[in-house]
């Protein structure tokens, strides 16, 4: 592998602009090539089946377009997916998921603590936190809930304050009241965090996995000498259905103007 190859970026749809835009910020240089599988959206109400097919079929997508790594950025598709991606991409390119990142930092930072996790369906079913929290062997208490319409509320809406009246509703869950801080395990939930922060008073503490996981993607490229130091950083948007809607709200989840361009995957 060469460092000028492209990072390759997946998500169910455009939610995963808030990974791609964190990593864009931490490796400014990198070429990437995003796909959003907005034909197929929402993946948190699909069969884990159904996730791995299309991941599988993606990530096939991304090697042909020879990705030196593929970041799953999206955590329904890490929470189903994710072994059998690693398995089908080999050798071929690195794989990083947003859910190992996260539970890395709850472990070495959030031992003996109680925290929330939001996200869809499929992550919060999948039990995928719990069980990588127990293989690390780290003592932390988790309290899931799912906070299904969350998301297609925010491609909806935005960060509006209509959201507050969701969130008020999700987050009186008895499961979300005693905790130190909430895992935002959902590509769309960065938009509103502030107002997650708002609804806690502050005294929550909100993990956004953006960030963290752009550190991760930096780090696994540091470790094989793959950092495009000489690069431009050219960047691909491909949606697998094209609407005037996801390219409005590709904005919102980018934080800057972006071309989505369709790539028919599935016709
Ligand atoms: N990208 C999805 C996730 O992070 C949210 C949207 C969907 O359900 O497809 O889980």
């Amino acid at each position: 592998m060469i460092a000028s190859q492209p990072i390759g970026i997946f998500d169910s749809g455009i939610g995963g602009l808030t990974i791609a835009h964190a990593l864009v910020k931490e490796l400014a240089k990198e070429n990437i090539i995003y796909f959003g599988d907005t034909a197929h959206l929402p993946y948190g109400d699909k069969s884990t089946a159904s996730i791995q097919a299309y991941s599988i079929k993606i990530a096939q997508l991304l090697l042909e377009q020879e990705c030196k790594l593929i970041l799953m950025a999206c955590h329904s598709a890490s929470s189903a997916a994710y072994e059998l991606v690693k398995e089908y991409v080999a050798n071929q390119a690195m794989v990083v998921n947003v859910i190992d990142p996260v539970v890395s930092l709850l472990k070495k930072k959030y031992q003996g603590k109680q925290i929330g996790l939001i996200g869809t369906r499929q992550t919060i079913n999948s039990n995928i936190f719990k069980k990588k929290i127990e293989e690390l062997n780290a003592s932390i208490t988790l309290f899931p809930h799912i906070t299904n319409l969350l998301a297609s509320a925010i491609e909806e809406f935005g960060n509006h304050a209509v959201i507050d009246q969701l969130l008020k509703i999700y987050l009186s869950h008895p499961n979300l009241q005693q905790i130190d801080a909430i895992v935002l395990a959902c590509t769309h939930y960065p938009i509103i965090k502030e107002r997650i922060s708002y609804y806690y008073n502050h005294s929550t503490e909100v993990i956004d996995p953006s960030s963290i996981v752009a550190e991760t993607v930096k780090r696994a490229l540091e470790k094989n000498n793959l950092i495009n130091i000489d690069g431009v950083g050219n960047k691909r948007f491909y949606v697998s259905d094209y609407t005037d809607s996801f390219a409005k709200n590709a904005t919102l989840f980018f934080d800057d103007e972006i071309k989505l361009e369709h790539y028919p995957l599935w016709d």
